[in-house]
């Protein structure tokens, strides 16, 4: 499987904080936003990667990111000259996707819980069309909103509904097989003249190819989308970190766990960062590992 993080979009929703930077590279707590994406990514096992970016993020992500290597990864970087709606990311990354399956991530999107990855490993393994991942929320009309009948099965997903049929926000997470890339050359934009995600899955729906995975108690989805949701998602990440005593979203400590690199390597990544507690995590944590 082959992975994306689609991190364009003009952030208006965060001016003035995105006026000279991109929303992606702006911190959660202590690391740029774009980790915590590229982290859910990297523990579903994925390392041939994609970072979509504007014209003039691009350049930083390249600086931030590289290609990878450091990392395991195999990291690429492309522009989306305008946010011409979601699904364009298939679009732009369709060579890199190549013949494989695909995980989609939005560049603003944090998950975080317990048996996170072994969740994300168990649906890419029994992927039969497209896997949509669902967190309930307070607020369903500002996501995309899928409604399950009593067996759990979707029965049906909308866009910002003004009265959402269920508390279930559709995350920014999509893993689909190799025929999104056909299905998405054939979608039309919708009336406001973008390409739509939600019309994708529910050309998944409409073939009944579609499953959605419960992100349920335990677990925690922030879209850091707005002024409100993103220094709620820092104080998240804050606490966890300070009084659970648990790293969320350390790109090198899941390397090091997933077997992309070694402990020596985790220890130099440690050791260039060293000033910082994040430094000094991964030198201690590369330490133990040896
Ligand atoms: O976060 C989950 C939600 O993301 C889903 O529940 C919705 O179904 C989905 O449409 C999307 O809703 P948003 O209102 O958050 O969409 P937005 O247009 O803000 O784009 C989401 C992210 O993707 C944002 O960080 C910018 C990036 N993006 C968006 C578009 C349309 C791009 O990089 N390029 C684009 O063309």
């Amino acid at each position: 499987m082959k992975g994306i993080v689609l991190a364009g979009g003009s952030g208006s929703r965060l001016f003035p904080l995105t006026l000279a930077t991109s929303k992606q590279l702006l911190p959660v707590y202590n690391k740029p936003m774009l980790y915590y994406p590229l982290s859910t990514l990297m523990l579903a096992g994925i390392r041939d990667i994609l970072v979509i970016s504007t014209p003039s993020a691009s350049p930083v992500m390249r600086d931030l990111l590289g290609d990878g290597a450091p990392l395991g990864l195999n990291l690429s970087h492309a522009v989306q000259p305008e946010p011409r709606g979601i699904p364009e990311a298939f679009l732009i990354g369709d060579r890199h996707i190549g013949t494989d399956d695909a995980a989609l991530v939005l560049g603003d999107n944090l998950f975080h819980g317990a048996g996170f990855g072994q969740l994300l490993r168990r649906a890419r393994a029994q992927l039969d069309g497209a896997v949509l991942f669902g967190y309930p929320v307070a607020d369903p009309e500002r996501y995309g909103v899928g409604e399950t009948d009593a067996a759990g099965r979707l029965v049906s997903i909308e866009e910002k509904p003004l009265r959402p049929r269920s508390d279930k926000a559709i995350t920014g997470l999509y893993f689909y097989g190799n025929d999104v890339l056909d299905l998405v050359r054939d979608l039309a934009p919708s009336p406001r003249g973008e390409l739509e995600i939600t019309d994708v899955n529910r050309a998944y729906l409409r073939q009944g190819r579609v499953r959605l995975a419960d992100l349920g108690p335990g677990f925690t989805w922030f879209d850091c989308g707005t002024h409100d949701s993103l220094l709620a998602a820092g104080h998240y990440v804050q606490t966890v970190e300070k009084y659970e005593g648990e790293r969320v979203a350390c790109l090198e400590e899941i390397a090091l766990r997933m077997g992309f690199i070694d402990a020596a390597a985790c220890y130099r990544l440690g050791e260039g960062m060293r000033q910082s507690t994040y430094g000094r995590h991964l030198t201690e944590i590369a330490y133990a590992y040896s």
